[in-house]
């Protein structure tokens, strides 16, 4: 495939400004570039979600106007979406044949789901319920519909963003085989400069809706590629030596989760016995293997789950659990792990969502004060580098990693007790990711008690005192100071008995 002068606006922002791109079988070319730089625009002109102004569009060699994702299917282009795309109540094999002519044919559709998973490595239960699979398993259907397509060009847009470390392993192990044996093509997007690096044969960085470089991946460094990205290098960081925070015995502990036990829910692992304690000013990371209970800790601190028994207490006080709103009253901040699951509303405006938590902040007499809610986003808007058109911007015209500052700034703003940062750095270029990392640290200082639920190690080092490593819902070690960067963490993290 290959595109030349692609020029597209919207409104005054210029998403992609005269681009030219090839994509080649049996290459896998990587796309970079801050956020909002105009990669996902790209890639949506390529399937035919967004329509270029200007510039044309050859596949195999003859000039086509993409105006659809189906005509894109038709000329062998496929996308592999993380979100809308699956149907959460079907099973995977009826989703994989979704979109099929006639009726579906449930033995023709496992025949060929097994023959898919068997080639790239890609296993899946054909009659498990989307729904119920974790989203490590779930971006698996979405890639076996579409190589069941029999793709040439295949698109993936931050794949990696929502798995861990194991699962991207996997994920690019199948891509080769897709890209070395069968001559596919192939465009990633990546925020992940050392994955770039070891997958892709070419790259191409993008700033600003330009491509400002274009190279060979085996001649790459990340230093050049960072200068590429930002139009400098970015700051040594030399601001990670955090003081520890000790917790004076007597002082009132932030967040106190005790014995805490939660069934499992649609088959996925629950609480079992959960402990922890985070005091004021402390940075406590919860790290967990896929399954280990991490989400449920973020859902439970979000009132979204009941506890069977055990108890969560803020500040000295139990707070009672599974009742809406009531964590965000006690001052319980979460930036949830999926966006666009429960921490945005895409149809509302970038001010509104910067006030979904705490609306009476902007409220007189139960009534929305738009002029106070519209200035105090864009302070928000300002100090948080969002890019955007303004606060009556609707949230969906922002780029991913644009919606996810959007979380960060309102929930560091809310002057929380206790901050819950599940996978805080996701979708954020890697310039923005030390910021985030520098402000959890900066929230800290100022005596918020914070846990830090990630998978990527180096979150937590220089951030996190202590770290706790969480398996089947309870904690199986804890580790703290240089403990932290070791080995014993990396190989507890790759499955090694505590
Ligand atoms: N439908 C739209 N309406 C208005 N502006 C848009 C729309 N889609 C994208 N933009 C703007 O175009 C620019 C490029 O966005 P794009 O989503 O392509 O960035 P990106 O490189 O994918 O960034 P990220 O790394 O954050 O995902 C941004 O300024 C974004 O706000
Ligand atoms: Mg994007």
């Amino acid at each position: 495939m290959s595109l030349r002068a692609i020029t597209k606006r919207f409104g005054r922002v210029l998403a992609c400004d005269a681009v030219d791109l090839d994509l080649v079988g049996g290459h896998i070319h990587g796309l970079l570039g801050e956020n909002g730089a105009g990669k996902s625009t790209l890639m949506k002109i390529l399937i035919g979600l967004v329509t270029a102004d200007s510039g044309t569009v050859r596949v195999h060699g003859e000039a086509r106007g993409i105006t659809s994702p189906m005509q894109a299917g038709r000329l062998g282009i496929a996308m592999v979406h993380q979100h809308l795309s699956l149907v959460d109540a079907l099973t995977v094999w009826e989703n994989v044949a979704l979109g099929d002519a006639g009726r579906l044919d449930r033995s023709e559709t496992h025949r060929r789901i097994a023959d898919i998973s068997e080639r790239y490595g890609l296993e899946v239960e054909p009659d498990a319920r989307v729904g119920d699979l974790p989203v490590g398993l779930r971006q698996r259907v979405e890639i076996i519909k579409c190589l069941r397509r029999d793709p040439s060009v295949l698109i993936f847009d931050e794949p990696t963003s929502v798995l861990s470390p194991a699962e991207s392993t996997r994920l690019f192990a199948s891509l080769r085989r897709v890209v070395a044996d069968e001559g596919r093509a192939v465009a990633l997007v990546s925020h992940k400069l050392d994955e770039v690096l070891s997958v892709t044969d070419q790259i191409t960085v993008m700033r600003d809706g330009r491509v400002v470089e274009r190279l060979e991946t085996a001649s790459a460094d990340p230093e050049a590629l960072t200068r590429a990205m930002f139009g400098r290098a970015l700051a040594a960081d030399g601001s990670r030596d955090r003081v520890p925070a000790v917790a004076s015995p007597r002082s009132e502990l932030a967040l106190r989760i005790e014995g805490a036990v939660a069934g499992p829910r649609r088959g996925v692992v629950g609480l079992a016995g959960f402990s922890v304690d985070v005091a004021p000013g402390e940075i406590v990371g919860i790290v967990g293997l896929e399954g280990s209970g991490q989400r449920n800790l973020a859902d439970l601190l979000s009132s979204l789950i009941r506890l069977d028994s055990g108890s969560v207490s803020v500040a000295g006080a139990v707070v009672p659990t599974g009742r809406a709103g009531a964590m965000a009253a006690a001052r319980v901040g979460v930036i949830p792990e999926d966006r666009h699951d429960s921490g945005l509303v895409l149809d509302m405006s970038v001010g509104e969502n910067l006030a979904l938590v705490h609306p009476e902040q902007f409220s007189r007499r139960g009534i929305i004060d738009g002029a106070a809610l519209r200035a105090r986003a864009a302070e928000l808007i300002a100090e948080f580098g969002i890019q955007c058109e303004g606060p009556d911007a609707p949230m969906w015209t922002l780029s991913g990693g644009n919606q996810q500052r959007v979380v960060l700034a309102r929930e560091l703003s809310a002057l929380p007790r206790v901050l819950v940062a599940a996978h805080p750095t996701r979708g954020l270029d890697v310039g923005a990711v030390e910021q985030v990392m520098a402000r959890l640290r900066s929230a800290a200082a100022d005596g918020v008690g914070v846990l830090l639920i990630t998978s990527e190690v180096e979150d937590l080092v220089g951030t996190a005192d202590r770290v706790v490593v969480m398996r089947s819902g309870a904690v199986v070690a804890e580790l703290a100071g240089t403990e932290i960067g070791g080995d014993r963490l990396a190989s507890l993290l790759s499955g090694a008995s505590p």
